[in-house]
């Protein structure tokens, strides 16, 4: 099928590339000429592994373009998907401004019968709202059917070809029709649904896993006041198929695009419907808590941190993405500032945009030997697959104290071995 993504962020691309490489003509969409420009060199703007050969292979083969806005006759297309951002406005809740945006310019531009498809993650009433805005006088139908993406940054490439489930919302069974041919190749489960139902399984599915984390993060707390081990309790409590041993992995809390965002808007979806949402709550509030753990631990150990250098060992949301939206590294930063610390920052990708916030008030430091050079403290912020393979003589020979404060778990094999010093999360002391 003939197919337009609007928006080449993070969901746009993805799905654009994966709709291109299952067969679909597909033309990806955005206002922003430099992205464009870069994307018809085969430079993603994003850094997601394996995606820039998909888009190189993908517009050889002729089934992937890129244009303008400005470009477009939306009238050629049999469908058309939003994938354009949904930022977290002031107050919590989900900006629809782009959303609207692109309503209008569908209503301006497209001139036949339409099925549009909804993979930006929208509030409650968005998907029935913008499907009465495009009929609303209008010679054609316009058929909104949701589609939310279960996308993780860093794995997006594997997750959209093996896609567990696919949910489509719509009373509309033409539509549902249609959007599950186009889906067909993926093999994946359809749940079908009305608007609503599709769009509080995207918010659910992903406060239950921010929960989740906040759970097991609370847990960690109690292990060490306790001496308890987070790591051992989540594999015993992981084997019982009911629980499951994903996302029950103790650290520094989750950030990205996401979890931080979905949570906060459906804490605001439930508010506005008088429905109590004291669980997310919660699990935000731990959450906050966990991100500057670190810290705490290091007010321990240096009452006074002014003039220490302290090196911080990754600095993306996680592994694999540079994206440093809601990370822990910001908050962690920003005490650090506050305390007056000298600080030094290595991650393998995030380090531009880190830069672009902290200027210069940091180091920035080019590998991890540099970092870690003369340091009194190493703080694992990212479980990189770099930092994870650090030699722990790395830490012996560069830091003036070979105090390792690890927010991920990553070097756990340095509580064997005396010379260094080793604190992580959910486990009493240092070691
Ligand atoms: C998430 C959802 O997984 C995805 O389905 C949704 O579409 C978008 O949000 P993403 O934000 O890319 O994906 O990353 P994810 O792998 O889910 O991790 C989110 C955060 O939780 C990271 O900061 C990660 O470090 C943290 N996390 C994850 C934990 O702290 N412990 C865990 O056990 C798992």
């Amino acid at each position: 099928m003939e197919i337009s993504v609007i928006g080449t962020g993070y969901v746009g691309l993805v799905t654009g590339v994966s709709l291109a490489q299952i067969g679909h003509t597909v033309t990806c969409v955005d206002n922003n000429e430099e992205k464009i420009t870069k994307l018809k060199q085969f430079k993603s703007p994003i850094y997601e592994p394996g995606i820039e050969e998909l888009i190189e292979e993908n517009v050889e083969q002729n089934r992937l373009t890129f244009k303008l806005g400005q470009e477009v006759d939306y009238s050629q297309f049999d469908a058309i998907y939003l994938a354009v951002g949904t930022p977290q406005s002031e107050d919590g809740t989900a900006d629809l401004t782009f959303i609207n945006q692109v309503v209008i310019d569908i209503k301006n531009k497209c001139h036949q019968d339409m099925v549009i498809v909804t993979k930006s993650t929208v509030p409650v009433g968005t998907n029935a709202s913008i499907e009465q805005k495009l009929n609303e006088d209008s010679d054609y139908k316009f058929t909104v059917v949701s589609n939310p993406e279960f996308l993780r940054e860093g794995s997006a490439i594997e997750d959209v070809f093996h896609p567990e489930r696919i949910i489509l919302g719509s009373d509309d069974e033409a539509a549902l029709d249609m959007v599950e041919e186009i889906n067909e190749p993926f093999h994946a489960p359809v749940v079908r649904s009305n608007f609503e139902s599709a769009e509080i399984i995207k918010y659910a599915s992903n406060a239950f896993l921010a929960t989740k984390i906040s759970y097991i993060n609370m847990i960690a707390d109690l292990c060490e006041a306790v001496g308890a081990d987070v790591q051992t309790v989540s594999r015993g409590m992981g084997l019982d198929s009911r629980i499951g041993n994903k996302f029950l992995k103790a650290g520094i809390g989750y950030g990205g695009s996401c979890f931080p965002k979905d949570t906060s808007a459906l804490t605001k979806i439930a508010e506005q419907h008088d429905v109590d949402s004291s669980i997310i709550k919660s699990a935000i509030k731990v959450n906050q808590d966990e991100q500057v753990k670190l810290v705490s631990y290091l007010d321990d150990i240096y009452p006074a941190l002014a003039g220490k250098k302290i090196s911080l060992l990754g600095l993306a949301f996680k592994p694999e993405t540079d994206d440093i939206r809601d990370a822990a590294s910001i908050r962690i930063i920003n005490e650090l500032l506050d305390r007056k610390a000298k600080i030094h920052v290595y991650d393998p990708e995030a380090t531009n945009n880190i830069r672009n916030i902290f200027g210069g008030k940091l180091t920035y430091s080019e590998n991890i030997s540099d970092c870690l050079q003369d340091s009194e403290a190493a703080l694992v912020i990212t479980e990189w697959k770099e930092i994870k393979g650090i030699q722990l003589q790395t830490f012996k020979d560069k830091m003036r104290r070979a105090l390792i404060l690890d927010g991920r778990g990553a070097l756990l094999n340095a509580t064997d071995d005396p010379e260094i010093e080793y604190q992580t999360i959910g486990r009493r002391g240092i070691n």
